[in-house]
């Protein structure tokens, strides 16, 4: 259940978030793509999906490029073909142009045939707003995410995609309280370091 006190703690790590400075944003997009870069989840993907920063997340301009540089391929979520309130996933390429969707964030135009089941990705590069020291997350609290990923609750944790959050070190909290429905993180980057949760059992 989303409580007060969950919703309390969106709020206020939502305001830390805006109230970076530019500068610090910008060395903080420096410092995650390099964290992302460095990941052995990274090197070995081929098909990575990222995000359009709003509200204070981490920009994602730099890794967007390097997913182009290195010869990878680049995915957006897109909620213009919702189904189920699920997310899909759009190919972005230089070339690609952007509409605001009506939660105001730009997403790739895309026909319906080019889009991807999150099953089909090695790598999800995860908003979020806050998170712990083992990988449990709070999103924004519309549940896309979760309801995307669902399927990993069946799935065994080493198949794919991998899951990582991109979050400001200031947005690690004490341990969280989850929800069933919650899909924890293989592992997050911040603009310090790389933090991998080790829940690769059988
Ligand atoms: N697998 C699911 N099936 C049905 N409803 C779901 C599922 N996952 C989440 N939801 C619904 O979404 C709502 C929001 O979930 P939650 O508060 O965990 O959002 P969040 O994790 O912050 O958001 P997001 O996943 O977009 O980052 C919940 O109230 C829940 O009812
Ligand atoms: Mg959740």
């Amino acid at each position: 259940m989303t409580t007060n006190t969950q919703a309390k703690l969106r709020q206020q790590l939502r305001a830390a978030r805006t109230n970076l400075t530019a500068k610090e944003q910008r060395l903080a997009a420096d410092g995650v793509a390099r964290q992302v870069c460095r990941s052995r989840y990274f090197r070995t993907s081929k098909r990575i999906a990222c995000y359009f920063a709003a509200d204070g997340e981490i920009a994602t301009d730099a890794l967007v490029e390097r997913i182009w540089q290195t010869g990878k391929a680049c995915y957006m979520p897109i909620l213009t073909y919702l189904i189920g309130e699920r997310l899909w996933f759009a190919p972005v390429t230089p070339d690609s142009k952007f509409v605001a969707n009506r939660f105001g964030i730009l997403e790739p135009l895309a026909t319906s045939r080019s889009l991807l089941d999150a099953r089909e990705l090695d790598l999800v590069l995860m908003p979020l707003v806050g998170f712990d020291n083992t990988g449990n997350r709070i999103g924004m609290g519309g549940g896309f995410y979760d309801r995307t990923l669902a399927f990993m609750h069946h799935r065994h944790r080493w198949h794919r995609p991998r899951l990582m959050g991109l979050a400001h070190a200031l947005q690690q909290t004490d341990p969280l309280s989850t929800n069933p429905w919650d899909v924890p993180l293989d592992a997050v980057a911040t603009d310090r370091e790389l933090l991998l949760f080790n829940r690769h059992k059988s």
